[in-house]
């Protein structure tokens, strides 16, 4: 999958024919915050940056050649930041750092637990899932799925199935 690529599909109408119940009618599906992305241009300098100067806990380096990244796990307290660099030919990250050179958020993903179910029912309700809507294992070992930005308020959404 490309996330490049799925991106430049045009605009549904997810959000304007939305129709938005209250609380109380639909049953709860997202869950923690899991990770903020953020791909960097230079992934050392990044680390570093969160260890030395913030003094957060970074883990090793982590090679992801399916997804076309070399990731950085920073853990704070409440969530984790992924540190994103482009890996291999192709990556959608190079793509992203080519828009945005000095780096960005890139994602933001929240747990469900059970992401074919959620998939389901934002399908149902009109959002795009990119690719082919199969859940892919990512980083964390655990399947998850992106939603299309132009449906999520230009943010680029990825859910991750953390059983509870
Ligand atoms: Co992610």
């Amino acid at each position: 999958m490309n996330i490049c690529d799925d991106l430049a599909d045009s605009a549904g109408a997810f959000h304007n024919r939305r129709t938005f119940r209250t609380a109380s009618e639909a049953p709860e599906m997202i869950g923690k915050l899991n990770h903020v992305a953020i791909a960097v241009p230079d992934l050392d300098a990044a680390a570093r940056r969160y260890r030395d100067a913030l003094g957060a806990h970074v883990g090793a380096p982590q090679d992801e050649p399916d997804h076309g990244v070399t990731l950085v796990f920073v853990e704070l307290p409440n969530t984790k930041i992924e540190l994103l660099h482009p890996l291999g030919e192709g990556s959608p990250i190079a793509a992203f750092l080519a828009k945005n050179p000095s780096g960005g958020i890139h994602h933001v993903c929240y747990e469900v637990e059970d992401v074919a179910a959620a998939r389901d029912r934002l399908v149902a309700d009109g959002a795009r899932v990119l690719g082919d809507g199969t859940p892919r294992i990512g980083a964390h070992g655990n399947p998850v799925i992106f939603l299309h930005p132009k449906d999520f308020d230009g943010t680029l959404v990825e859910l991750e199935q953390v059983p509870a």
